[in-house]
């Protein structure tokens, strides 16, 4: 396991839970961090015994709060396209992970934080939850791919709403616009994340993997182009162990016992 010093990895069942550990700083990503989250991701793309990935922020109050503000603010126009462009980089990789990945948001995802819980593929909010992306009221705009993966969840015109005010909304407010999938009592949340995991995972996972492929590069092609994409994966799909043993279970009226082959 690498060696984090701002993340803790806890792998129970197949399911490894990610925390991003800054309590004292609202979790805010500073450099350690996103190479934390860096060398995490490889870690679950290259270990065979993690089949999916809750990412939360350790303590009651914050997700996380957005980029480091400190680091931030010593930054040139040189190290802000670095800064950028990594964090880029890690969150485009969690966002097309083979292994779903569920955010689930247990305070204040702001800024960096926001865009974080934007580039998992399911979010799931405690109700104390706070979420907005206050980039302009620094004088920068979201850097971490906001500017594009919102609009693509809650449409246009509300995540303009969001980027222009800099305003928090709350989980409730989250909900309605579809910004999380849903809202449950912080005491729930990890539990409640860890059973919509599961039910995800009893699934092949060949079929999860490309399924997340197709809908995340989907969305960023044409329709005929995302149709070929979705028309190939599914042949490819045809090809599998999986698929056969997933078939030939439903006709057995047994479970299916997939093997990621
Ligand atoms: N970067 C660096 N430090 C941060 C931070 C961030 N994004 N967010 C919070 N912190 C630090 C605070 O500086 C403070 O540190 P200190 O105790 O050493 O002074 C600590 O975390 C606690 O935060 P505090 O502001 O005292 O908590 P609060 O309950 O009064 O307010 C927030 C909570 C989230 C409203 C407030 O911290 C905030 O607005 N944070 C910045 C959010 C933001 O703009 N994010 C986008 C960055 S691009």
């Amino acid at each position: 396991m690498p060696d984090f010093q701002n993340l803790q990895l806890d792998l129970r069942d197949g399911i490894a839970t990610l925390s991003v550990n800054r309590p004292d700083k609202l979790n805010a990503l500073n450099a350690q961090t996103i190479r934390d989250l860096a060398a995490a991701v490889r870690h679950v793309a290259e270990t065979p015994e993690i089949q999916g990935v809750i990412l939360t922020g350790v303590g009651e109050k914050a997700f996380v709060a957005g980029a480091d503000i400190a680091e931030l603010s010593t930054m040139g126009p040189v190290d802000g396209v670095e800064v950028s462009r990594l964090g880029q980089r890690v969150f485009r990789e969690i966002e097309l992970s083979r292994k779903p990945v569920i955010a689930a948001v247990n305070g204040f995802a702001l800024g960096g934080g926001c865009e974080l819980a934007l580039a998992c593929h399911l979010r799931i909010a405690s109700e104390n939850a706070k979420f907005g992306l206050p980039e302009v009221k620094l004088g920068i705009i979201p850097g971490y791919g906001g500017t594009l993966r919102l609009p693509r969840i809650v449409g246009k015109g509300r995540a303009l709403e969001l980027i222009l005010t800099g305003e928090m909304i709350d989980a409730t407010e989250a909900h309605r616009i579809g910004l999380v999938n849903r809202v449950v009592p912080q005491a729930e949340l990890l539990d409640e994340a860890r059973k919509l995991m599961s039910t995800i995972l009893r699934n092949g996972p060949v079929a999860l993997g490309l399924a997340i492929e197709c809908t995340t590069r989907g969305l960023e092609m044409s329709i005929d182009d995302g149709l070929a994409l979705e028309s190939n994966l599914f042949g490819l799909l045809s090809a599998t162990e999986d698929m056969h043993e997933g078939m030939t279970a439903f006709l057995e009226k047994r479970k299916a016992e997939f093997k990621n082959k």
